[in-house]
């Protein structure tokens, strides 16, 4: 039977999220208002705008999830946070949000790293089978990752520049498409031809499972400065520069799960919406490994996978009352 439930919070950057979950992992509600119509017309995410808009919003987003839950505040046993990586104005509406609701309602509260709650998305319609590899692509972050089991979690690649999400941003505003760019360059390039141009991938060292990103960005731009005619070109443009970015990461897959020979393949945050990432991954890697790759809305920023990571962490006794926030990469557990 059913007892407990258990609500979470994420405002780490331009989405206003809340969740609700039971302790059977079973999502019952999971609200997100995302400010990217906001930000588009600066094209890019301004901190000031998304705190405000995180403060405008947050009562919101946690009224909402408790009425298509069905459950009132007096309902919820546990609260989980996001409290880094992050823009911290932003992780702080979230965190004081949450902090009041354990106050009032006498309960626990666990703040929760943002990428491992990426991480545990790959949780919340899967059974996981172990060890397993996970990539972490987002906007701000691009690293795989080792999963002995549910709670440890070992980075063995990184990006050394730019995260994967910057680099279609980036390079969607070189083609004039606009924030936020990894959606639009995935539409456009459906009309494009892949192997209209051959895009440079970094090369780290044969054995490096680290990525980069920034020369690809930069060459993009000079092809652009050079072409005046590019425009003409632009769906195969994006098509090839997608290709890039997609090959460099299925190279680092596939070299980490020949090194580290895991059971399955995850791919979370929210370039693995890219629609090319997931049928050449798919294709690639499915008759050998279970691939598990989380529904477009577990993919980019949303508070479920910030409850799931709060169920897998809520036996452990590492959690801290007067926790803060933070705005880069912290160890992992
Ligand atoms: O995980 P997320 O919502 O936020 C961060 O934690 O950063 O990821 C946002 C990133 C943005 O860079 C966005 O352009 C990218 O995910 N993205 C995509 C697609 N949808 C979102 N990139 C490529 N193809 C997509 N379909
Ligand atoms: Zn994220």
């Amino acid at each position: 039977m059913i007892k407990e439930h258990y609500l979470a919070i994420e405002t780490s950057c331009d989405e206003t999220c809340c969740a609700i979950i039971n302790q059977a992992g079973r999502v019952l509600s999971n609200t997100v208002f995302s400010q990217a119509a906001i930000h588009s017309e600066f094209g890019g995410v301004l901190p000031d705008i998304a705190s405000k808009n995180h403060s405008e919003k947050i009562t919101y987003v946690i009224d909402k999830s408790l009425k298509d839950s069905g459950l009132s505040l007096t309902d919820i046993k546990k609260v989980f946070v996001t409290n880094g990586p992050g823009l911290v104005n932003c992780l702080m509406i979230g965190v004081i949000a949450a902090k009041t609701i354990s106050l009032i309602n006498n309960i626990p509260i666990y703040p929760i790293n943002h990428i491992e709650g990426h991480i545990a998305s790959c949780f919340l319609e899967s059974k996981i089978a172990f060890p397993a590899l996970c990539l972490v692509v987002s906007g701000g972050h691009t690293s795989l990752y080792i999963l002995k089991n549910e709670i440890n979690f070992q980075l063995i690649g990184n990006t050394i520049d730019d995260a994967a999400g910057e680099a279609f941003d980036k390079g969607a505003k070189i083609l004039g498409l606009g924030y936020p760019g990894g959606v639009k360059i995935d539409q456009i390039s459906k009309n494009g031809n892949s192997n209209f141009h051959k895009f440079p991938i970094a090369n780290l060292g044969k054995n490096s499972l680290n990525f980069s990103f920034s020369g690809l960005k930069t060459s993009l731009k000079y092809f652009v400065e050079k072409n005046n005619n590019w425009i003409k070109n632009k769906e195969s443009i994006a098509a090839s520069y997608q290709e890039a970015i997609v090959d460099s990461l299925i190279e680092k897959i596939f070299l980490a799960n020949k090194i580290h020979k895991t059971s399955s393949i995850l791919i979370c945050g929210g370039v693995a919406c890219n629609s090319r990432l997931r049928n050449k991954v798919t294709k690639k890697f499915s008759n050998n490994s279970k691939i598990i790759i989380p529904s477009l809305e577990y993919c980019t920023d949303n508070a479920a996978m910030i409850a799931m990571r709060g169920l897998q962490l809520k036996n452990s006794d590492s959690y801290e009352k007067g926790f803060g926030v933070f705005s880069s990469i912290k160890k992992l557990v």
